[in-house]
């Protein structure tokens, strides 16, 4: 294939990454969510990043802000979700670019936890630990092993347990996966 980039979202992308995430997917609940993210201010363009090939984008990866909330405690983290890969350009390291990519920038920008969703087989090479081991919980269900956490700097999840409360449009579009 020829070569792609990464780069985070500009003005004009967002009709594309809405069908990259249709496409990728196969059904429309996680190209609504990044939607509704953005209608709803729960979005930062900066950790909004496409991989681009020629002038079309074919994969997308968005950061969203969640909170994780403890009787004692609130702790600002990210989401990683959702992640999508054109089906044509799939398995060949787009998805893993788009990550290692993301994360970097979202500690650039001085984040410190991220939570995904996602296959316990893909994430843990990017660093992620189920976050049952930090007392970290779904507020839907889901396998332990599918809910993971990774901090983005050492200690950031010292003293930080609870439940991922996410924004609302992840349940209005039913999309809880990366
Ligand atoms: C999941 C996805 C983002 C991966 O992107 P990609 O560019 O194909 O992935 P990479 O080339 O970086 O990595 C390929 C690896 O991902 C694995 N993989 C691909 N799709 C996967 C999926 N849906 N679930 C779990 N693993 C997947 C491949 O088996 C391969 O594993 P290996 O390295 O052990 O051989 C992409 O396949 C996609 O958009 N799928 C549909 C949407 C989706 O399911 N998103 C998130 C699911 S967790």
């Amino acid at each position: 294939m020829d070569s792609y980039i990464i780069r985070p979202e500009r003005a004009g992308d967002a009709d594309a990454i809405f069908e990259v995430n249709l496409q990728a997917f196969g059904q429309d609940g996680e190209a609504r969510l990044v939607r509704e993210l953005r209608h709803d201010g729960d979005f930062f363009p900066g950790l909004s990043l496409v991989a681009v090939c020629g002038d079309r984008i074919i994969g997308h990866i968005l950061f969203p802000p969640v909170t994780i909330v403890s009787d004692r405690s609130e702790t600002a983290a990210l989401a990683l979700a959702p992640l999508a890969v054109h089906q044509d350009f799939q398995c060949l390291g787009i998805g893993a670019a788009l990550i290692e990519e993301g994360l970097k920038e979202c500690r650039r920008l001085g984040n410190r936890i991220v939570i995904v969703v996602g296959h316990p087989a893909y994430y843990p090479r990017f660093g992620f630990v189920p976050a049952r081991e930090f007392g970290i919980h779904a507020p839907f269900p889901c396998p332990d092993e599918a809910f993971m956490v990774l901090p983005l700097e050492d200690n950031a999840l010292d003293g930080v347990s609870g439940t991922v409360r996410y924004p609302p449009a992840f349940d209005t579009t039913g999309a809880h996966t990366s």
